[in-house]
């Protein structure tokens, strides 16, 4: 990227003083956003994500470390500057921060009122805004009067008002439910794609960034402690964060419930063994599973199975039970590049009758 990121950050650094002293919300945090990516950003409440959002505008400015946006350096800049540069830069937020008194278009207009707009100017901006957003017949409603993703369209709108170039969005969904959060993902994706606008959104939730995003940083106390491609992040990730929040969106199996007190977390003589196998790469769609029974004559007991698409690129999961050798069979899945993990043992129910 270098020369041509859309946005730059070089070794921020942030410190709040909080009631128990010091918390340092960017640890030496450097990133790069190419134009036109959709860059997600997910963690813990905590971690330092609104911060690190709020910088790439300055509306937080690091103790260290310097901000680049379309290759100007915002840090260097005085603050009539800086003005100018912040219109570059929309934001939308989870509790919608929309003017009551106001109707959605008066709302949308706001930021072009304050930009000295005439009417006329201002109208012509406005109308295809509300357009875009499906709003042109709730042009003169109060937001009081609008669902909760009508009011979130009409904060799209407002950040879309001067034009900007990249759209910064802090939990604009997280106070919606599953199905209006898809058409507002939904939205943005189609702004991205029709304006070119480079979008960078923060969440607590991996299904977010699933949806949207075309890379993601996992950040835990105020550092970034993963980086990669939405699909890599999910399938293979490698900090115990990622781990975690990735397979958050597995469906939940209790194993010990499952087995009770056969279930052992070391193996045992004459047991099965638990098996995570995670299908991505070439052979995601391959009939691995009766092509493993066939080859090496061992039962498998399949306990939960599912199959997803992520970036349109298919991903499984399936966690499965396997009576037999486990070796080879574990030999053969990494041969095949699946993920392969062992999750427990069981004990046979003869022996614990025993
Ligand atoms: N204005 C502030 N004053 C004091 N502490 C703050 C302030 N803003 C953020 N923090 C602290 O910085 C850390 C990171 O906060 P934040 O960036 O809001 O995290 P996140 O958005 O991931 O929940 C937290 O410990 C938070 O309490
Ligand atoms: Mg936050």
């Amino acid at each position: 990227m270098g020369e041509s990121a859309m946005i730059k950050l070089d070794a921020l650094g942030k410190r709040f003083h909080g009631p128990s002293g010091l918390v340092t919300a960017l640890d030496d945090v450097s990133l790069e956003i190419a134009e036109g990516e959709i860059f997600g950003v997910i963690g813990r409440s905590g971690a330092g994500k609104s911060t690190l959002l709020r910088a790439i505008n300055l509306l937080e400015r690091p103790d260290q470390g310097r901000v680049f946006v379309g290759g100007v350096d915002l840090t260097g800049l005085r603050s009539d500057a800086l003005r100018l540069e912040r219109r570059r830069v929309g934001m939308i937020f989870q509790h919608f921060n929309l003017l009551a008194r106001r109707s959605v278009y008066d709302n949308v207009a706001l930021p072009l009122e304050l930009a000295g707009l005439t009417r006329r100017e201002i109208r012509d901006r406005v109308r295809p805004l509300l357009e875009l957003v499906e709003l042109a017949d709730k042009a003169d409603q109060v937001p009081a009067k609008l669902s909760g993703g009508q009011k979130q369209r009409v904060g799209i709108a407002r950040a879309l008002a001067a034009e900007p170039r990249i759209l910064l969005s802090d939990e604009a969904t997280s106070a919606l439910d599953p199905q209006t959060t898809r058409s507002i993902l939904g939205l943005l994706k189609d702004i991205n794609q029709r304006l070119g606008l480079t979008i960078v959104l923060i969440t607590h939730e991996m299904s977010v960034v699933r949806e949207i995003c075309d890379r993601v940083a996992v950040m835990d106390a105020g550092r970034i402690v993963e980086l990669g491609s939405t699909f890599d992040v999910l399938t293979r990730p490698t900090h115990p964060l990622a781990r975690e929040i990735a397979r958050g969106l597995e469906p939940e199996l209790k194993l010990d419930h499952l087995f009770g007190e056969r279930f052992s977390e070391v193996p045992v003589l004459g047991g099965t063994t638990l098996l995570r196998i995670a299908f991505s790469g070439p052979h995601a769609e391959a009939p691995v599973i009766s092509d493993l029974v066939r080859r090496f004559n061992v039962d498998l007991n399949i306990l939960s199975g599912t199959i997803d698409h992520i970036q349109d690129r298919p991903y499984g999961v399936m966690k499965v039970e396997l009576a037999g050798s486990v070796e080879p069979v574990v030999a053969h899945l990494k041969s095949l590049e699946l993920g392969v993990e062992v999750l427990g043992y069981v004990r046979s129910a003869l022996r614990t009758a025993l």
